[in-house]
Order: C-alpha cells, then structure tokens, then sequence
C-alpha cells in the first residue's frame, strides 16, 4: 500500500478539493499534515484556523485516523491508527501499469577492444537498476549495449595487429577466409591494449594514422581479411565484457547490438535525410544542421558523412534509432551516459524530430557525473592510470577482505566478493547519479553507516531470526511501540518511494531508503526482542510477521539494486 497516496486521497475527496499532504520528521505530532484548512480557506474567502476546526471533525472521521489536531496558522496533524498500519503493512509487489510502456534503454554501451574502465560503472549499475526499476513498475524494457564496435576505433585495432603480425594471412592478398583460422586468438587482456597503443601512435605518426582510416574505410567495405580478423577478437571481447558485468551482477542485456548493426541501416536513414532536405556539404563532409533561431547555447550542426565519406557516432546513433524505431517501436528511448555526451544527445533528438522518427519527449538522455579519488579528479589506480572496471572491483574486494580479518570475521571468497560489490554498488547508487561523488574504498566497504554491507548485514539479521524462529509470523492486534511502528510506516513508504525512484530516475531514493530501512529495523530490533523466553507467543508471532514483511521490503530493494544477499556476515 501507497499510505501516503490513500491518506493524501481520502482527505481530497472528504474535502472535495486538494491539499498538499506533508510527512513532518518529526513524529511527535503527527505522522502527516495537511495545508487543507489553507487551501480551502482560500478558495472560500475564510480564516484559515477557522475553517480548519471545521474540517477537523471531518478528518477524524476518516476510518485510517487515530487522531487529528490543529497546529500553528491552520496545519492539520493526523496520527494513523496502529491496527490500520498493522494491517495495511505488507510486503511490496510488482506493480501493473495503467499504460504499459514499451522502453529502448541504452546503457553499458561498453567499446569493442577496449576494458571496461570507471567510466562504465555508473551507466551499468545505475542502467541496471532503472531497468528493474521500471521492470517492477510493469514496463517492457529492452536494454542494448550499445557497442562501440565499428569505426575507427575498430581500424585502429586492425592497424596495430597489422603492425604486430604482418605476416598473418588477413593482411595478405591471397586471403581465403576458408582456411583454418583457429590459431589465430587473442588473449583478451593483451587484446584490451592495443585501442590504447594504436590511439597514442596515431597522435604522432601520420603515416599510422593514414593507414587507419584506409583500414576503416576497407572494413567498412567489406575487406574479407579485416573482416574476418574482426568476427575473432570481437567475440573475444564481447565475452569479457559480459565477464565483468556478470561479476556485477548485472542482468544481461537484451540486446549487444551496437553501432555495427545500426550502421546496416545506413541507406535508409540516408535517403530519410535526403527527402527531407536535410543534408548538406560542407567541406567535402555532409552535415545536418540542428541550429534553431531560439538557441542562445551553442549548437553545432551534426557530421553525418565526414570528409572521407566514413560514418561518424554521430551517425550510427541516428540509424540506431531507426533500427529501435523499425523493430521495437518503443515508446521511449533512455539513454545513460556521462553528462560530457549532453550535447551529443541534444543534437541526435533534434535530429531524431526533424526526420519525424521521434518526438523529442519520447528520448530522454540521463547525464551522470565522474567518479573522483580524494583528490578530486577522476578516481586513478595506484599506478597513476584510469582505472578499469576490473581494477575497481578488486580494490573493492580487497578492502572488504581486509575489514573481515581486523574484525576476526570468518568468510569465504565468495562472500567477500558479493560483500564487495554489494558495497561498490550501493555506493554508486546512493548518490545522485547526476553529481559526481568521491570514492573511497574503505568508506564505502565499510560495515556501519550508510553503506551496501550495512544493508547486506540487517538483511542477513532478519533470515537468520527468520529461519531461527519455531512459530509462524502471524499480525495481530497486540499493541506496537514506537520502534514497532515507525518500520511499518517505513514499510507503507516503500510503494510511494519507488513511484518517485522511477518517475525521477532517481536510484539514490531506493538506496537511501533501503538504508533508512535499515536503521528502522535495527532499531526495532534494539528493543522489540522477538526470541526470547519471556516474550508471549502473540507478540512473537507479531514480531516475526513485522520481521518478515522488513525482510521481504529490504529484500525488494536489494533485488532493484542488484545486491545479492549473503548467507552469513
Ligand atoms: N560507447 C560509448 C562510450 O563508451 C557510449 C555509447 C552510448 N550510447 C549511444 N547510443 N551513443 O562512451
């Protein structure tokens, strides 16, 4: 149940008019007040304090009020009853959508050859979380990774192996790609440096680079040897890519179709251009100019065919809407980058309306910020250099692994790994995604505080009381204290929260209240002992009933984080 949506209703429609409904911190006076008596003195020309004592007598007939009172200039305080909360209170379940809708998200979008490095981490845990979110809000998601896996990056890939290994067969004019090619592979490790040697060469070497864009453009063209040395390390690559997100768990994407693909679609967005008059040179290039006369910011025309007539990025994202477009015809497309590419997506939807394939309402680009190390700038390794995705992980690993030992804890690798990125992930969620934030292993593998193996330790609290408990949970109508009741009106929260997680694409709102959960369950648990002798049987079974539907609600959270939960800490 939405407690806060049924009570913000029932007031507006015992009233006839709508008032804005406030969750007050402090719960002394209330657990909810409404600005009603100020609205409706408004509308009604009255004294506010007047026409609140006439409204009260109405609120307290509301079936959910334990009681109402007056405060300052007209609020109306209401205090929820403790049978209403206690029978309301239950454990989240997917959600159906009134309109379902059908979402393109485009998030990971990791780079053939390339590791997966920082960078990648906030569009793949934050991605990831959005698409269960709206998964469980009852939309159909279908994610694509989308790859950067043609282009020039993919020529100088190419290029460097050529370099390396001239005398392989792929470079030779005699190529057949009939013969036995098998011991031709990469070790994927080895094959992550060469985008970055090829890069740092072309810099300086013109020759080099010359030989790029030939490489590409052959590619492109369907050079059987390139080719076929492409359809190797791809794959390769492709395979260590779903090892690091798997290590994340993350679920896999629906769709690896990257720029490759969108470039088949090369023709028809051409003539789509075309007809519309929206293509013109500029330089032995040709350009879509996106420019409106109400722009005050500058806004660059877009490069669709650059001077050597290869595709640009630019390029193959608008194809790669008309792919979406033609086969999933979705009714939105979600993009999840760093906020450098802002413009980037600016340009591309204005393309995207200009063609008529998209209304730029229905595409939506989700900018996040950097991660930075203490100093402020981009997170470094050890070592000086951007770290990978992998790198990160193990820095993760190795703090939780170090913090189990200082506490004499006993743990297994596996555990240790699920804590680390339980921490990782918690951590990046938590923030909001559109800022930077600084990351700290040692904070964030920490085990109090706000942080993913606090929130893993209360979750393995409740399944032990759980599977330790001898007598079914059942609710019924013992009084609940405090503690008791402010984790129910934390549990009657939960619906409400992911409401605003996903009309926000706000994670950090899941996190934060899985934390505040937290704390809320801990607390109870402080001092609402459930096992023990001395506690009679009805308010045990009370107890393990609120246990279970904390657990349950925790557990909700945990699955829209991706955080599994070990089985002792
Ligand atoms: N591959 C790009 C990168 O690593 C991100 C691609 C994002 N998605 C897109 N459709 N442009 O920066």
């Amino acid at each position: 149940m939405n407690l806060y949506k049924y009570v913000s209703e029932s007031i507006n429609e015992k009233l006839g008019f709508a008032a804005n409904l406030e969750t007050p911190r402090n719960r002394e006076f209330g657990d909810f007040s409404t600005n009603a008596a100020m609205v409706g003195a408004k509308l009604a020309h009255k004294n506010p304090r007047e026409l609140a004592n006439e409204i009260l007598p109405k609120i307290q007939e509301l079936d959910f009020v334990e009681s109402a009172n007056i405060a300052g200039p007209g609020f109306i305080n209401i205090k929820i009853r403790d049978d209403f909360i206690l029978k309301n209170a239950s454990a989240p379940q997917p959600q159906k959508a009134d309109k379902p809708l059908v979402i393109d998200m485009d998030y990971g979008a990791y780079n053939v050859a390339k590791s997966l490095h920082i960078g990648h981490l906030r569009t793949s845990i934050v991605g990831d979380t959005l698409n269960r979110i709206f998964r469980f809000m009852g939309h159909k998601t279908i994610s694509y990774n989308h790859m950067g896996d043609w282009g020039r990056s993919m020529g100088m890939v190419i290029a460097w192996i050529k370099r390396i290994h001239p005398d392989w067969p792929f470079f030779q004019d005699n190529f057949d790609p009939y013969m036995d090619l098998s011991k031709y592979t990469f070790d994927p490790d080895e094959l992550n440096t060469f985008y970055p040697q090829a890069s740092a060469l072309a810099k300086s070497d013109e020759s080099f680079m010359d030989t790029v864009h030939t490489i590409t453009a052959e590619l492109q063209r369907g050079h059987a040897g390139y080719n076929a040395l492409y359809n190797i390390f791809m794959p390769i690559s492709l395979e260590s890519m779903h090892n690091t997100i798997k290590k994340l768990n993350i679920l896999p994407f629906d769709n690896d179709l990257g720029e490759k693909n969108a470039a088949l679609y090369e023709e028809p967005v051409e003539k789509l251009l075309r007809d519309k008059n929206l293509l013109q040179k500029d330089d032995g290039a040709e350009i879509v100019v996106v420019k409106k006369d109400t722009d005050t910011a500058p806004m660059p025309p877009v490069m669709f065919h650059n001077s050597r007539g290869a595709t640009t990025y630019d390029a193959t994202d608008i194809m790669a809407i008309y792919y979406r477009k033609l086969t999933d015809n979705p009714n939105k497309i979600i993009y999840l980058t760093d906020s450098r590419q802002s413009l980037h997506f600016q340009q591309l939807f204005r393309i995207a309306e200009l063609t008529g394939l998209f209304d730029v309402k229905n595409l939506e680009h989700i900018g996040y910020g950097t991660i930075n190390g203490a100093d402020g700038k981009p997170f470094k390794t050890r070592s000086g250099n951007a770290a990978d995705l992998d790198d990160i992980i193990q820095i993760a690993t190795d703090a939780v692994r170090t913090r189990v030992s200082e506490n004499n804890k006993d743990l297994d690798n596996n555990t240790i790994d699920t804590i680390a990125i339980a921490a990782l992930k918690f951590n990046d969620l938590m923030h909001d995604l559109r800022s930077d934030y600084i990351f700290d292993p040692a904070a964030v593998t920490s085990f109090e505080g706000r942080t993913g193996p606090y929130v893993l330790y209360t979750a393995v609290r409740l399944n032990s009381v759980l599977n330790r408990a001898t007598t079914e949970p059942k609710p019924n109508n013992t009084k609940i204290n405090t503690d008791e009741r402010n984790l129910l009106l934390a549990i009657l929260d939960f619906d409400r929260t992911i409401q605003s997680a996903y009309e926000n694409r706000a994670t950090d709102l899941i996190a934060n209240y899985a934390y505040n959960l937290c704390q809320l369950i801990n607390a109870f648990y402080h001092t609402c002992p459930i096992l023990r002798d001395d506690i009679d049987l009805q308010t045990q079974q009370n107890r393990l009933h609120i246990v279970k539907i904390a657990r349950d609600t925790l557990v909700t959270a945990t699955d829209l984080m991706g955080l599994k939960i070990p089985n002792k800490m």
